[in-house]
């Protein structure tokens, strides 16, 4: 079916106009030596005047769109990526990441890295507590890191950081706190322990132009509850990831399309009083604890 917004719809001499500017757009790329650059370039070419010509954008709208970038390079510096965070909602980031983590074996599933990973976290003994004061309610994590054999992967670093219960990372505080955040080291076995905050929801950084366009567009700033984790070992492909709450609300709606089932973990309520694994006291507060289990892939795959 041809719709009015159909380029097979415009008149045969209207439609070879276009077609005629986008050859000359195309072939001004043919002397291009780089042939990925090449094959980039033309294909984003014809992409995007494909793009124009389906929806007929209006002069009006074109003018909207590049106000719309100029915010988002406005409102980007060293701390801010306005950039990322639309690529983020385009769900660009997790078609790419997808694309360059691809399934191995049973190996670990990755996701968005998101803005908020900080180099040169404290390191913590394993057992130890990388919350640092930070507000939320305590959650044992623990899990084994192992290659796609079963092999268990000993001194595998796991760098770990999540969000405080008021649903911030310590980098939006204004007093330079280190907060929520630590790595660690797998044993001999390749086990590793630790205590976190149980996660809980938090909206992206949404008062910017990204944020204005997913209210637009009736879309939830929300990220689905998680728990970050970057995993390396000498041999093994890097892993970036998180794992979420199971039953939280926000998991079908995730604003980074970051959600993968296998990612989805139980993250076990545990009364007050309920002896903690490695005997803390905790009073009476409730505390939750989660296995996660993390197979790397061989480097190079
Ligand atoms: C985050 O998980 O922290 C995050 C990821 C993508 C965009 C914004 C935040
Ligand atoms: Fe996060």
């Amino acid at each position: 079916m041809t719709t009015a917004q159909d380029p097979s719809a415009t008149a045969p001499e209207q439609a070879e106009r276009e077609e005629e500017l986008l050859r000359r757009v195309l072939s001004s790329f043919d002397e291009c030596r780089d042939e990925r650059l090449k094959r980039l370039t033309q294909a984003l070419v014809r992409h995007l005047h494909a793009f124009l010509r389906e929806v007929r954008l209006t002069e009006d709208e074109w003018g909207k769109a590049i106000e719309f970038l100029t915010a988002t390079g406005d409102i980007t510096d060293d701390k801010r990526q306005e950039f990322v965070l639309l690529s983020d909602v385009l769900g660009a980031s997790m078609q790419t990441i997808a694309m360059n983590n691809e399934a191995h074996g049973d190996a670990t599933e990755a996701t968005v890295f998101g803005p908020f990973f900080v180099d040169g976290s404290p390191e913590i003994e394993r057992g130890g507590d990388l919350s640092f004061g930070a507000s939320g309610e305590p959650c044992w994590v623990e899990g084994t890191v192992t290659d796609t054999t079963g092999q268990p992967l000993a001194g595998a670093r796991i760098e770990v950081w999540e969000a405080d219960a008021e649903g911030r990372y310590d980098v939006q505080y204004d007093d330079a706190r280190t907060a929520a955040r630590a790595h660690l080291y797998t044993d001999h076995n390749g086990h590793y322990r630790f205590w976190g905050i149980t996660p809980t929801p938090y909206p992206i950084p949404d008062d910017g132009p990204v944020g204005s366009m997913l209210k637009a567009v009736g879309r939830s700033p929300m990220r689905a509850s998680h728990l970050h984790f970057l995993v390396t070992h000498a041999g093994h492909r890097r892993l970036v990831t998180h794992i979420f709450v199971r039953g939280d609300r926000n998991l079908g709606s995730d604003s980074v399309f970051g959600v993968k089932d296998s990612l989805v973990k139980n993250f076990e309520q545990q009364k007050p009083g309920t002896p903690t694994p490695d005997g803390r006291d905790l009073g009476q507060q409730t505390w939750s604890k989660v296995r996660f289990d993390i197979v790397l892939a061989p480097a190079g795959t």
